[in-house]
């Protein structure tokens, strides 16, 4: 599949059209930003890292029923997608306590939930990604109340597919982010599934295998990220 001209650069990836006007390219970058991107740094291997994770990830939830705007991987740090309009609202769900949920609530990291948790941020880093509710969402139309309950409903599911599978591999899934998009009428599941937007915790040591290892300098990332990929490879 051939690249065309780009539509869109975000911080840790690129879109850009392909032969195909109903596909696009998504290329992961090396490039890691935190805070909305007021740090920036580059973590060697992440891209291809990233696009394997991706790939790995996507395809077991295509098999367990949900849908997502992958088709393959066409590159080392490349993939093929279905091309979707992006639903500004980023999905996050949350199995314990970490990140901005424990400053907020002046909570531990670490800490137990009675139930899973699932928050909603508009997707706009020049207001840093604020929280909103149900009705911010349909009052300011950035999705209907159909588009709401689904892309939740998907965002609990897609939890209790991965939770167990990495609890298998020895890790806690924390928290992670998933962003939805729109081919016609339908909803897909975008973006990527990475230890860039996931909190990935070792079981035995609690040790952070994913970006907070960037974001709060704790050194190691390379490492932390073929660790990840090197568990869910086996
Ligand atoms: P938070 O604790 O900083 O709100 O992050 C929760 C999860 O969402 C964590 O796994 C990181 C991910 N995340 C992103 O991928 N992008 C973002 O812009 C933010 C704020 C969080
Ligand atoms: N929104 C953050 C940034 O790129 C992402 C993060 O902290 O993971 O600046």
């Amino acid at each position: 599949m051939e690249r065309k001209g780009l539509i869109y650069e975000g911080k840790s990836k690129v879109v850009y059209a392909s032969s195909d006007p109903q596909k696009v390219i998504v290329h992961f970058k090396d490039d890691a930003t935190a805070g909305d991107g007021a740090k920036r740094g580059t973590i060697k291997g992440k891209g291809e890292i990233n696009c394997i994770f991706t790939k790995l990830m996507f395809r077991m939830l295509e098999k367990k029923g949900i849908p997502t705007h992958f088709l393959d991987q066409i590159g080392p740090d490349e993939m093929l997608c279905w091309k979707v309009k992006i639903i500004p609202i980023e999905v996050i769900v949350r199995n314990w306590v970490a990140g901005s949920l424990a400053k907020r609530y002046g909570k531990e990291e670490g800490g137990k939930l009675r139930s899973t948790l699932l928050e909603h941020n508009l997707k706009d880093d020049s207001l840093h990604d604020p929280m909103v509710s149900e009705y911010h969402i349909q009052a300011f139309g950035w999705a209907s109340k159909k588009e709401y309950d689904a892309i939740s409903r998907m965002a609990l599911q897609v939890n209790r597919i991965l939770k167990p599978y990495f609890d298998r591999r020895g890790i806690m899934l924390v928290d992670f982010k998933l962003e939805f998009g729109k081919k016609g009428s339908q909803i897909l599941l975008a973006d990527e599934i990475t230890p860039d937007g996931c909190r990935l915790w070792d079981k035995a040591t609690k040790k952070k295998l994913d970006k907070d290892r960037f974001r709060r300098d704790l050194g190691g990332v390379e490492e932390a990220y073929q660790e990840v990929l090197a568990r869910v490879q086996s």
